[in-house]
């Protein structure tokens, strides 16, 4: 079954087609993080009107470069929830539009639940149940993966999301945005015990997090050595950033995974491209005997593979929309809605 799938939660458009769940054929991106990084985020209403513009020749190009022609799509996939929702609105009426023209069904794709199948192209071997952990720039969440669509919520953020709380910090230490990538860089010529920096506990709930914080942290240890005209060791502080996030990250993740039994670790989203996120999994899971599943770097960020290898296991569950299908800015992973 050949899916195109479409994405434009945020700020990227892209268009893929992907075979039985499993196997890329192509997958378009294009990136708007330059026209954002002047305003130092995203700025809703330019990502809408850039996804307008791109999101038509992208689904072409795919096409063409999957090798087949628009008769051998049998379903259009397409990411409805959650996100920017003027953003994710372009991507569902071009994809309701291409549906309805070439006559096959249309799939609505939750954007997490993307990020998490990620892992199913990227990994032939690897089937549900087990543990993930999904970080990117809008969530944080540990959810218990008991089937392709059967997901349960154990943890999640009460705050900013992890990428959210790097773009901050990169921010305030002056670096362009989105602040990930260029934050890590950063961190790699320091020490991550320059700085001690708050590790947030929600009492009750071990595997809810908190990064307003750590986050604010930052902020104050930037702004007092500005005012008292001392210098920042900003290397180190980066480097003990990333540390914070990541003992907040991996410890929850391990522990979760301990408590229901299972062997096999599953890392998603934009954040899952973090060095040290990935390299404290790899020993975490060394030492506990467990199986570690991180996407390679291409597929971590947002891109239209994703949608389409979880719009088949959403298909084989039976979702399908209509021409009325509605955009949501905000949507648990496990929402009665996605219950077809
Ligand atoms: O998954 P994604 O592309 O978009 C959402 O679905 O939100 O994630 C984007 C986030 C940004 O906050 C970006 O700064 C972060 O992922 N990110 C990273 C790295 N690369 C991207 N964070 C830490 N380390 C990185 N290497």
């Amino acid at each position: 079954m050949n899916i195109l799938a479409i994405e434009s939660s945020c700020d990227e458009t892209a268009a893929a087609i992907v075979r039985d769940g499993r196997q890329c054929l192509a997958d378009e991106i294009l990136s708007q993080a330059d026209m954002h990084a002047i305003y130092g985020g995203v700025v809703p209403e330019i990502a809408s009107r850039n996804h307008v513009t791109a999101i038509s020749r992208l689904a072409s190009s795919a096409v063409r470069k999957a090798g087949i022609t628009k008769r051998d799509i049998d379903a259009v996939a397409v990411t409805f929830a959650p996100g920017l929702i003027g953003a994710l609105l372009v991507g569902v009426n071009f994809a309701k539009g291409a549906a309805l023209s070439l006559g096959v069904p249309l799939i609505p794709v939750h954007h997490v639940r993307g990020h998490i199948a990620a892992n199913y192209i990227a990994f032939p071997q690897l089937e549900p149940p087990f543990l993930c952990l999904a970080i990117s720039g809008g969530n944080s969440l540990i959810v218990d993966v008991r089937g392709y669509t059967d997901m349960h919520i154990l943890g999640s953020t009460m705050d900013d999301a992890a990428g959210e709380c790097f773009d901050k910090a990169a921010r305030v230490l002056g670096l362009p945005y989105p602040g990930g990538r260029p934050m890590q860089e950063l961190a790699e010529g320091g020490r991550d015990d320059a700085y001690v920096l708050p590790q947030a506990h929600i009492e009750g709930r071990p595997y809810d997090m908190s990064f307003s914080g750590l986050k604010t942290a930052v902020v104050n240890l930037a702004h007092n050595a500005a005012q008292k005209g001392e210098e920042l060791d900003r290397a180190g502080l980066a480097a003990s950033f990333q540390r914070a996030v990541s003992d907040a990250l991996v410890p929850r993740a391990m522990a979760a995974a301990g408590e229901l039994g299972y062997d096999t670790v599953v890392v998603a989203g934009g954040v899952a491209a973090n060095k040290r996120v990935r390299a404290d999994f790899e020993a975490a899971c060394r030492r506990e005997g467990k199986r570690l599943f991180v996407p390679p770097l291409r597929l971590c960020g947002d891109n239209g593979a994703m949608i389409g290898a979880q719009a088949y296991y959403e298909y084989l569950a039976g979702a399908r929309a209509g021409s009325d299908l509605n955009a949501y800015a905000t949507m648990e992973i496990d929402s009665p809605l996605l219950k077809y």
